[in-house]
């Protein structure tokens, strides 16, 4: 039994000057960006809104601290969020929603959910989370050195808002680790027990389009991926549709120590696990829904089925290199404790696992990375 619904409306404009003039963005919007995206492309519209510059609240991915001092920033009269920006900019917004004197760290633990007051529109300028999409919102927690992923309804984006041009100025570095990101959701959720015929569609659609851009990329050199950015674009949304409703699994939370520890982009972290828990899977349950998957991967690849996987670990591993967990001074003594908070605060994903893994099994799957 199923209830798939595509909660947030989702259309494209061929600039951000058109999407602003459909919208009608007024001073009570408030636009959650970064300078550098700001300067180009929303400074010459000369929109009236209220505007925060997520980077100057801390470098890197969201944590609860940076949450914590924007919100205070928030213009009281604030009727609606516009994120324009990556991961990092619309899974703030998404908690920026609220409105209250709450603190984020309450939020994604579970002890508090406030009252969704603001809109949200989302304009997303990497083409890797989906979260445009998404009911979730992710967060790195200081005090418990890990990130944390929280699911509720009210979080999803009343619009997404698919603009290619805002794109292209992405460093290669982080369409590698986003658009990577958008092939792990659309595998991972794939193979998920709660994959169902509409989710596995969206899901294979986004895996083909990927696969046939990361193809053009390896033919035509790296800074050729722009030639393709609205295809990977539509693929990390599509993407996206597919892990709300099935989820995403071991990949995912395996890379979440690494990434709350280590500050390790989510994209890379998530391609550093990949293989290892693919590899895993296919030790334990060789025979199911996995050789559907190999049997798409075969076909666009054109290897045969059995050797498919191999084929697209190494696809991944020529847009975005693999090193060995110690080379970014994790300690080996540190997998047990990894692998322990993956147990205590992962249930959530590691419910969606092709099969289940037990803590022997993950710390083989992290020993196998370092
Ligand atoms: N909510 C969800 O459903 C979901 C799903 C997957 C990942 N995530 C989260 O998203 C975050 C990662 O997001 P991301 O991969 O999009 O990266 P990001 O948002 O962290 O951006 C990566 C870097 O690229 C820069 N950038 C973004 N757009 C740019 C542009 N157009 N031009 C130039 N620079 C640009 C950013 O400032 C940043 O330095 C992580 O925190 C991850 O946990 C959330
Ligand atoms: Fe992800």
């Amino acid at each position: 039994m199923y209830n798939f619904a595509l909660t947030t409306r989702i259309k494209s404009t061929g600039t951000f000057q058109e999407f602003a003039d459909e919208t009608e963005l007024k001073d009570t919007d408030l636009i959650l960006t970064n300078e550098f995206i700001y300067d180009p492309f929303i400074k010459p519209c000369r929109v009236k809104c209220q505007v925060l510059f997520q980077e100057k609240y801390g470098a890197g991915e969201p944590n609860d601290e940076m949450i914590d001092a924007i919100r205070k920033d928030i213009p009281e009269n604030t009727k609606r969020v516009i994120a324009v920006g990556g991961g990092t900019v619309i899974d703030i917004a998404k908690v920026l929603t609220f409105t209250g004197d709450w603190k984020a760290e309450d939020i994604f633990m579970g002890r508090l959910t406030p009252e969704k007051t603001r809109g949200l529109i989302v304009v997303p300028t990497t083409c890797g989370t989906g979260s445009e999409v998404t009911n979730v919102t992710i967060c790195e927690l200081r005090q418990m050195k890990t990130k944390k992923g929280l699911a509720l309804d009210s979080m999803y984006a009343d619009l997404a808002v698919l603009i290619p041009e805002m794109v292209h100025t992405l460093p290669y570095k982080f369409f590698a680790t986003s658009s990577i990101d958008a092939m792990i959701h659309a595998v991972e959720s794939y193979v998920s027990p709660k994959a169902i015929p509409h989710s596995e569609a969206f899901s294979e659609k986004a895996i083909r389009m990927i696969v046939g851009g990361y193809q053009y990329v390896k033919e035509n050199g790296r800074d050729s991926w722009t030639d393709k950015a609205e295809n990977f674009l539509a693929a990390s949304n599509l993407a996206g549709i597919a892990f709300g409703y099935a989820g995403c699994a071991a990949v995912h939370a395996l890379s979440y120590p690494l990434g709350g520890t280590y500050h390790i982009p989510h994209g890379e972290a998530n391609q550093l696990m990949f293989a290892a828990v693919f590899k895993k899977y296919k030790e334990k349950k060789a025979v199911g829904k996995i050789n559907q998957l190999e049997a798409i991967f075969a076909e666009v690849l054109k290897v045969e089925p059995e050797k498919a996987l191999e084929a697209l670990y190494e696809l991944m591993e020529v847009i975005l290199e693999r090193k060995a967990l110690r080379e970014y001074g994790i300690k080996e003594e540190e997998l047990p404790v990894f692998t322990d908070s993956v147990i205590e605060g992962q249930q959530r994903l590691l419910r969606n696992n092709y099969v289940s893994l037990t803590r022997d099994d993950m710390l083989d799957i992290y020993r196998s990375c370092y």
